[in-house]
């Protein structure tokens, strides 16, 4: 190829079209049988279908930039052009499973000494330098085909503990998906199998892989996550606004987490905050996540001084009259919000855009309360804020384009996905949460435990479920003791101070290591409480708690979707997948309503809506799709 790339593997947008001929293992196949050797000069990324190509010829000669890698089983495939069956015969099957398994590309030295490529070439002679090596070799015969080496992978025949370690390392990662126990299936093929048997079964694996739910869920992702940075009514040339320096009221939890953002992008920060001690303690944290990040060897220790020395703290709200983007994040309280963006609106110079991180409340009633409500808009960042990769951009009624245009591109210049969201409760992520936090607790009144819950949305894929999630949050969020409910679980447990992880009780108990265990109190807590309300309580089975938790966050989307709160159902989806943990090889809510059918989750809400009344009353548009027997729209 031209540019930086020797080959970068399969066109993703193929998958699942029927294949044109030649196929990659023909071609493969080809070089291998060629009579002359053939040598790989790899001047760039080597990468899934492209390294298996290489592998194809019979020496590999590499500049020191080159990257190589087999990175199929990010997208739920894996290498099904031979890669499982030649990988292992260069390097030894624990090298090559681990590479098909963690899918991490190597440099030109590492590749070296594993014995993928046979020499590196200088960075500006490669041609010259495979050229000379082709003299080298030309007359060695027989010819060193890849498939008939023997010398690595000998040692490795008739040792089950090698696939099966393989197992055990990445099963907690890749809890719930599939490929990578057929990609280790495949290899095993390479050590058991003759080289066109294994050929052959790696060809049947990787088929049903490739269209598989799974695959299709995960190439889905891909896709829906580079169409959310499109918004229709803006074009891709509308100018952005230049954006080098932030300013962030409040250095709690979220607006800490929202200056590393800034910072790791080398934009220097301005943090404001009401009291010294506040300022100290936020500040306080970053330098401290910034210090573990060095310790880990994630950043260098000269990182550290650079980042904080982008960070200015201070009391004084008129240090807000520079920045170019300044960002709330104070408490939950419009009367509070209104306040700071009346002040903020005096102070900041004219042109700059001021945001709201606000998690539920209306940016156009905060914009109303400024001279300026076309350059106001909500910048929803995710707890841990400089670790969630999504970002709900929130079009505020007056939002000016070329504003959103900026927000839209600052968020890949600080490494976020943005989903462009309209004003509603909650936008798209939490509006869908609260659907579902609402039917838990409903849940555990009716019969099931907190537990129960949780399990079963962690046996779906999720990595938390509402109240292990409570738990970590702090179950004390929005609680007061002055407006204390002691017949709503929540508050009953607030009041014991069971308060969550932190102080080692909520829904579940906590042993020093964080550990958690059902808790006999909370279980007598939840059973009181379902007797004071009347509720004889049954045993609930775990498909129809799924059903319950999960049925009304799709008909939440459908709202979403039918509102125009959105653009299209896969943003949805990408707001679930990057802030919420939702399972890619189910691609996300929408996504997942159409794999079970409309049909089935439409009479699955009826009957619960007969039931239980209106929580449960199915969106207009999902009547709609699935009477005229269509899917959303992905
Ligand atoms: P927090 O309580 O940790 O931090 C708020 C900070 O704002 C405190 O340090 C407080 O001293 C400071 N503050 C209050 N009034 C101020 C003022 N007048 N001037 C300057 N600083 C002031 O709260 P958190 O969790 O960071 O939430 C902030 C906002 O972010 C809220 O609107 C919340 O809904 C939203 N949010 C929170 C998320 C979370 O998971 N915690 C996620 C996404 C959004």
């Amino acid at each position: 190829c031209a540019g930086r790339t020797f080959c970068a593997g399969a066109d993703i947008s193929e998958f699942g079209k029927p294949p044109v001929p030649p196929s990659l293992a023909d071609v493969i196949a080809a070089l291998e049988a060629s009579p002359m050797p053939v040598v790989a000069a790899i001047h760039g990324t080597a990468l899934g279908g492209g390294l298996e190509l290489a592998l194809g010829a019979h020496y590999r000669v590499a500049v020191p930039s080159a990257k190589l890698g087999l990175p199929e089983i990010k997208l739920g495939i894996f290498p099904g052009g031979g890669g499982t069956q030649r990988l292992p015969r260069l390097t030894g099957v624990e090298t090559a499973l681990d590479m098909i398994l963690t899918g991490a590309p190597i440099d030109a030295e590492t590749a070296l000494s594993r014995g993928i490529i046979d020499r590196i070439a200088g960075a500006a002679s490669l041609n010259a330098d495979a050229v000379a090596f082709a003299r080298e070799i030309a007359e060695r015969r027989p010819l060193l085909r890849v498939r008939d080496r023997e010398d690595r992978i000998a040692a490795d025949r008739g040792r089950p503990e090698l696939f099966e370690a393989a197992r055990k390392a990445h099963a907690r990662k890749y809890r719930g998906f599939e490929a990578w126990l057929k990609a280790i299936e495949a290899v095993r093929g390479a050590v058991d199998l003759s080289f066109d048997e294994g050929l052959a079964n790696e060809r049947r694996l990787f088929e049903d892989i490739l269209n598989g739910t799974q695959a299709k869920a995960q190439r889905y992702a891909f896709f829906a996550e580079r169409a959310a940075a499109k918004v229709g009514d803006i074009p891709a040339d509308t100018p952005v606004l230049p954006v080098k320096s932030v300013g962030i009221i409040g250095a709690g939890t979220m607006g800490g987490g929202i200056a590393m953002n800034f910072l790791n992008a080398g934009i220097p920060v301005t943090i404001v905050e009401t009291s010294q001690a506040a300022l100290d303690r936020g500040l306080g944290i970053i330098r401290g996540n910034y210090e573990a990040s060095a310790r880990k060897g994630r950043i260098g220790p000269a990182d550290v001084e650079a980042r904080m020395g982008l960070l200015t703290g201070t009391l004084d709200f008129g240090a807000l009259k520079d920045p170019d983007l300044v960002i709330e994040a104070v408490f939950e309280n419009m009367a509070l919000k209104k306040e700071i963006f009346a002040r903020l609106d005096a102070v900041a110079r004219p042109g700059a855009i001021l945001a709201s991180n606000t998690s539920y409340l209306d940016i156009d009633e905060i914009a109303a309360g400024t001279g300026r409500p076309e350059h106001l808009l909500g910048l929803h960042f995710f707890s841990p804020a400089n670790v969630m990769r999504l970002l709900e951009v929130v079009r505020g009624r007056k939002t000016a384009k070329p504003v959103i245009a900026t927000a839209m591109a600052l968020a890949r210049t600080i490494g976020k996905v943005a989903v462009l969201t309209g004003v509603c409760y909650g936008f798209v992520g939490n509006r869908m949460l609260a659907a579902r936090q609402r039917e838990a607790k409903k849940l555990i009144l009716e019969g099931a435990m907190p537990w129960d819950v949780d399990r079963v949305l962690t046996d779906f894929g999720l990595p938390m479920g509402p109240f292990a999630m409570s738990d970590l949050a702090g179950l004390d969020i929005g609680w007061s003791a002055e407006t204390s409910n002691p017949a709503e679980i929540r508050d009953a447990l607030c009041e014991m101070g069971r308060r969550g992880q932190k102080t080692k009780a909520g829904y579940y108990d906590y042993d020093d290591k964080r550990n958690a265990t059902p808790s006999a109190v909370v279980e007598a807590v939840i059973l009181a409480a379902s007797e004071r309300a009347g509720i004889a309580r049954r045993a609930i089975p775990d498909a129809e708690i799924l059903e319950r938790l999960v049925y009304p966050m799709i008909n939440e989307g459908a709202k979403i979707l039918e509102e125009g709160i959105v653009a299209r159902a896969s943003d949805i989806d990408v707001v679930w997948l990057n802030g919420y943990g939702w399972p890619v090889y189910r691609g996300g809510p929408m996504f997942y309503a159409n794999t079970v059918g409309l049909p089935a989750i439409l009479a699955r809400l009826k009957a619960f809506e007969a039931e239980r009344g209106a929580d449960f009353k199915p969106a207009a548009l999902l009547e709609r799709l699935a009477a005229e027997g269509k899917g959303f729209a992905l």
